[in-house]
């Protein structure tokens, strides 16, 4: 395999960083020291409020700090006589408004609002005393409406009033006990946990050790009630992936097409002018332009630009990209070997964590476990569709290809017993096929994926498949060739024969497409736009083969000729 690099930060970055880290800590240090001396000398003024809003940015947890912005609060109220809710008795009247408000007419959000705006006025007692107030109104009258405003409003108080997360967690422990059927408690949760136990390598997810005890605790719910489908819903999450961290995940320069290609974890827009892509060759920032495989103004997960040749030939020029977005920075770099023609470096969906996780023994063995149990309640409730999907879950969190048989299996059963959602289960088993043969494909170390006859009917992940040169989708379900497929920037061969594909909009701007059959599908003209279904390929400059044997638009008089017209060095069969 030709250029493909593993990229590490190098130990000068890390360096850099470390010394980022330091300076900062030490200005939180300063801050926090600062904070202390002035309220030891009864300081309670304006600089107090912007440092201790400084520090509560970085870390919200601290609860005294809270409590002195209160006083601060208070002091400056003092001297300002207008304001009312400086006396205590006012304040104990605030209170009462605020709760009989609620009393009087739970459903009334601009009362919320309002409240909320008291609230912030009245600081932590007054808090608490609504926090308390919710509790009671989510036990004693049960409104549907009522509970998702009171809660709303609760999460509002919670963050004012800084009630530790760990009391709110405690909250729902108490909600969940005393009856576990409530999609919004559970929510919470999954709200809360990343919080409190934050796992520092899997952005939003939460540490191994509880996690593997919320499984236990969930596990009791469904058990108790296998209809429920909140607790389901949690073990859903529970089995989730990490949120993916910003970043460039691919690169690729061709020598002989003076192109190169920037790939990114998500969409982005480098054409903002908040943002900035910069590509560095042997150190140098070096001007290019940047378009979108569509060409269009908006964001994208894919980014190319014209590679200059001249005068980069010798030696081996390191190419780095640097990028700027609103929040973050980030790097990374390659290396251009001279002779070759192209080269690029990746991160691998193997190693990313991306459609498969690491797991540790513990995890293993209760995951197996919950698959054993979850196999035997499948069989006493065989209709049971929450169940059946957390098999299939379960069966991907432990090792997608070992268990893709028995998973396909599965998703039959799934789709007999909950026949009005066919479609989704459709969209989600194709979904799990294609993230198993990106997986092989990555580990054959392979640019040709193979996704023929496997009753796909949607097409996702596209952006994985940047390097990919052939690509088969042959005998499958497909109804068109989507947008995102333009992201397939090295594809030369597609064959999607045996489909029912009507429309073609995604073989746009592909500057290495030379192959395209697109045989028995349902490609046809329309009268008003005539050989417009097909327009798109006009845009790909190397295709010289079009098979379009088995259309409805084989059938229409003159069409060769129109077709000459709109692709003139084109081989078309038909
Ligand atoms: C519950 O609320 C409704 C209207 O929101 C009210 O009529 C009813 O009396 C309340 N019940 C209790 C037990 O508070
Ligand atoms: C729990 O709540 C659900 C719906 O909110 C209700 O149907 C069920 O009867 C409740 N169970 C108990 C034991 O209160
Ligand atoms: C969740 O629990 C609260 C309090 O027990 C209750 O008012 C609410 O109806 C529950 N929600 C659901 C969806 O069962
Ligand atoms: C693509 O898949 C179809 C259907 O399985 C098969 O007939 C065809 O030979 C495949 N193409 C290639 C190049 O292997």
């Amino acid at each position: 395999q030709h250029g493909r690099i593993k990229v590490k930060t190098t130990e000068e970055q890390q360096e850099v960083k470390r010394k980022e880290r330091e300076k900062k800590l030490q200005l939180y240090l300063t801050c926090i020291s600062t904070v202390f001396k002035k309220r030891q000398n009864g300081e309670l003024d304006q600089e107090m409020l912007e440092l201790t809003s400084q520090i509560l940015g970085v870390n919200p947890d601290v609860a005294t700090l809270w409590n002195y912005r209160r006083e601060v609060f208070l002091e400056l109220r003092k001297e300002n006589k207008n304001s009312p809710s400086g006396h205590p008795v006012i304040r104990g009247r605030f209170l009462q408004t605020v709760s009989s408000s609620i009393e009087f007419n739970p459903r009334t959000y601009s009362r919320f609002s309002q409240n909320r705006f008291q609230l912030h006025k009245i600081g932590k007692p007054g808090a608490v005393t609504a926090l308390n107030y919710c509790a009671i109104s989510l036990f004693a009258n049960f409104s549907f409406v009522t509970f998702f405003h009171c809660w709303d409003y609760r999460r509002f108080v919670v963050q004012r009033s800084a009630v530790l997360p760990v009391e709110e967690l405690a909250y729902t422990n108490k909600l969940i006990s005393t009856n576990f059927s409530n999609y919004s408690s559970w929510h919470y949760r999954s709200k809360l946990l990343p919080l409190i136990h934050p796992d520092m390598e899997r952005k939003g997810r939460v540490t191994e050790d509880v996690l593997l005890k919320e499984y236990e605790m969930v596990q009791n719910a469904f058990f108790t009630d296998p209809n429920d489908q909140s607790a389901w819903f949690y073990y859903r999450w529970l089995l989730g992936r990490a949120e993916q961290e910003e970043s460039i995940t691919c690169l690729y320069a061709s020598w002989d097409m003076g192109q190169l290609v920037v790939g990114f974890s998500r969409p982005v827009n480098v054409l903002l002018e908040s943002s900035e892509l910069v590509l560095f060759v042997d150190g140098r920032p070096t001007p290019v332009k940047w378009q979108n495989p569509r060409k269009t103004q908006s964001y994208s997960c894919v980014w190319v630009s014209v590679l200059r040749t001249v005068g980069l030939q010798s030696g081996a020029p390191i190419m780095t990209f640097f990028c700027v977005w609103g929040g973050g920075q980030y790097n990374k770099e390659c290396i251009l070997y001279p002779g070759r023609t192209e080269t690029w470096c990746r991160d691998s969906a193997t190693d990313e964590q991306l459609f498969r996780c690491e797991l540790s023994v513990e995890k293993t063995t209760v995951l197996q476990s919950e698959l054993e149990l979850c196999k035997q309640l499948q069989e006493i409730e065989p209709q049971n569709k929450w169940c059946i999907l957390t098999i299939i879950l379960l069966m991907r969190s432990l090792d997608p290809l070992a268990y893709e048989k028995e998973t396909l299996l599965y998703f039959d059963t799934l789709k007999a017993a909950d026949p009005m959602r066919t479609a989704y289960f459709n969209d989600l088993r194709s979904k799990f096929i294609i993230e198993n043969n990106i997986l092989k494909m990555e580990y054959a170390e392979v640019r040709v994926i193979d996704l023929s006859k496997k009753d796909l009917t949607s097409l996702c992940h596209l952006d994985q498949l940047l390097l990919v040169t052939h690509m088969n989708l042959s005998a499958n379900q497909l109804k068109s060739l989507p947008v995102s497929l333009s992201m397939m920037q090295c594809l030369e061969v597609l064959e999607v024969d045996d489909n029912e594909v009507a429309s073609v909009e995604g073989l746009y701007n592909l500057p290495r497409l030379e192959e395209v059959s697109l045989r028995n599908n349902r490609i046809l003209l329309l009268s008003i736009c005539r050989p417009s279904d097909l327009c798109p390929l006009a845009t790909c400059p190397k295709l010289s083969i079009l098979n379009l044997q088995g259309n409805p638009i084989c059938d229409v008089i003159d069409v060769q000729s129109e077709l000459v017209l709109l692709l003139p060095n084109v081989e078309i069969i038909m």
